[in-house]
């Protein structure tokens, strides 16, 4: 399949954002609380946001320029004028009321009303927490990077955590589950993500020295069936098995094709040892 090469320059900027809306994702949504220097509340959502580090934890989330005019947004000049937010995060069961907030609410209004989420004091800032995120981050603005300087250009607000909250039932053997969090993402246009039930799935951490794609046997990389997915399963072993005495079991298949069919079998089952002894078999034929 052919890629399609598109220069950011050969673009308008309402289409880059899209572009990057649409690939870069999904985001976490930062649910942004904060307060004017006259102390009205603003609550806002951003979806660019992440962590960048734990020592000290450190998040960040950028109230842009506006597309349309190039103006600040009320997120951005409250933050910067008190130093302080509240960022929580957005389960599934708050997505509409989230919706709500992202309006583009009067200067001055206070969307916590205007959604129906629920201010609480926080412990070490004034902006409010939501009773209704499952995880939330008071914190202090660290670093404010201005990515340009026209419409829709980037305010990234660097801040530090000083306090987490976390609903308690989200813990599960001690660490969040993202079943109970719940939380959504972002994508493109319209399109959110549920980071929970079905979508989950685990990938466990690779080997300290994995063999590598390149130390993996030709026949394998060379085959129409196995898939990217598939070798690179067989590229994390911590070393590469002793194939040389394979024999085959009844009931083995006898074709290439077919040992690779049971291969990928066996690698969808997590049987790591089992696909090991196929591609003996594979690598003999
Ligand atoms: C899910 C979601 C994510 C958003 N992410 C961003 C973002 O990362 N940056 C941004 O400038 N606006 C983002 N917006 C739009 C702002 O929420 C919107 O402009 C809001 O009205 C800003 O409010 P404020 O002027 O009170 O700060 C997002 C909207 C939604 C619904």
């Amino acid at each position: 399949m052919s890629h399609r090469t598109i220069l950011p320059a050969d673009l308008g900027s309402i289409e880059t954002n899209a572009l990057l809306c649409g690939g870069v994702g999904p985001r976490p949504i930062a649910l942004a609380s904060t307060l004017s220097a006259e102390g009205i509340r603003n609550l806002s959502p951003f979806s660019f946001f992440n962590a960048f580090g734990s020592n000290p934890p450190t998040v960040a989330f950028a109230p842009n320029r506006r597309g349309r005019d190039g103006t600040v947004k009320h997120t951005y000049l409250n933050a910067v004028a008190t130093g302080e937010f509240v960022i929580a995060g957005v389960s599934h069961a708050m997505v509409h009321q989230m919706n709500v907030a992202s309006a583009e609410w009067a200067d001055g209004v206070d969307e916590f009303p205007k959604c129906g989420l629920t201010p609480r004091p926080a412990r070490l800032v004034k902006p409010a927490l939501v009773e209704e995120s499952p995880f939330q981050m008071e914190c202090r603005l660290q670093q404010v990077v201005e990515l340009g300087s026209g419409p829709g250009s980037g305010l990234m607000l660097i801040g530090q955590v000083l306090a987490f909250h976390v609903r308690e039932d989200c813990f599960s053997d001690g660490i969040l589950h993202p079943d109970r969090l719940d939380l959504v993402g972002r994508n493109g246009g319209a399109w959110y993500t549920r980071a929970s039930g079905k979508a989950l799935f685990q990938l466990p951490k690779p080997a300290a020295k994995p063999i590598g794609y390149d130390a993996l046997p030709e026949v394998l990389k060379q085959s129409r069936i196995l898939t990217g997915n598939d070798l690179g399963q067989l590229a994390n072993n911590a070393e590469l098995p002793d194939l040389s005495a394979a024999a085959p079991w009844p009931g083995d298949a006898t074709t290439p094709e077919g040992l690779d069919r049971a291969i990928q079998r066996a690698l969808g089952a997590g049987d790591i040892e089992e696909a090991w002894r196929l591609v003996g078999l594979r690598i003999h034929l």
